[in-house]
C-alpha cells in the first residue's frame, strides 16, 4: 500500500516537474525568436526538468502497470486508454529525439562559447508545442483507464 502511494507520489510529481518543463521551454524558444540571449540558460533549465520528468514518468509508469502494485499488467494490457496513454508517450518520447540532440549540441556549444545556429528555433518551438498538447492529453486518458472505462477497447485487434 505505502508502495503504491510512494510511487503515484513520484508519478504525479513528474506530472509538476514536467509541464512546468515543456511549457517554460516553449516560453525560453519563444524568447530566442525574439533575439533574447538570456533566453539560452531559462531553456536549459526548462529541457532539464523536461528529461527528468520523462524518465521519472517512464520509471514509475512501467512499475505500476507492470509490477504488483496496482491493478496488474492483464488489466492495463486490456485497457484501450492505457494502450493510447503509451502511445502518446513513445509519440513525445519520437517527437523529442531531434530536439534532444540539438539542445545537447547547444550545451556543449554554448560551454565552449561557439555559435548556435537560431535558423531552427521556429520549428523547435513548433515541435514543443505539439509536445505540450500531447502531454496534456495523457491525464485524460490515465483518468479514463484508472475508471476502467474503455477497458477492452482495442481486444478485437489481437
Ligand atoms: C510509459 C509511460 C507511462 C506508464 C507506463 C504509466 C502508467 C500508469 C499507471 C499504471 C497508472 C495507474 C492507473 C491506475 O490507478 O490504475 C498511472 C496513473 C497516472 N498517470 Fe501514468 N504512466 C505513464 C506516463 C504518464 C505520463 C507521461 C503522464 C502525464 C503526462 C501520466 C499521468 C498519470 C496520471 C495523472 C495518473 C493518475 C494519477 C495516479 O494515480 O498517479 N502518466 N500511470
Amino acid at each position: 500500500m505505502i508502495g503504491a502511494a510512494l510511487l503515484s507520489t513520484c508519478h504525479l510529481l513528474a506530472l509538476a516537474i514536467g509541464v512546468p518543463g515543456v511549457v517554460l521551454r516553449g516560453v525560453a524558444l519563444r524568447g530566442l525568436e525574439k533575439g533574447d540571449e538570456s533566453a539560452f540558460s531559462r531553456l536549459f533549465t526548462a529541457d532539464a526538468a523536461w528529461g527528468l520528468a520523462a524518465l521519472l514518468w517512464l520509471g514509475t509508469g512501467l512499475t505500476r502497470a507492470f509490477g504488483p502494485f496496482e491493478k496488474g499488467s492483464a488489466y492495463y494490457l486490456h485497457s484501450g486508454p492505457f494502450l493510447i496513454k503509451v502511445g502518446l508517450y513513445a509519440a513525445i518520447a519520437a517527437i523529442e529525439v531531434w530536439p534532444m540532440i540539438t539542445f545537447l549540441r547547444w550545451r556543449v556549444a554554448r560551454a565552449k562559447q561557439q555559435p548556435i545556429d537560431r535558423a531552427l528555433v521556429p520549428r523547435l518551438r513548433v515541435l514543443n508545442d505539439l509536445e505540450v498538447a500531447l502531454t496534456l492529453a495523457i491525464p485524460f486518458c490515465a483518468s479514463l483507464m484508472a475508471r476502467g472505462v474503455g477497458f477492452g477497447l482495442f481486444d478485437h485487434v489481437s
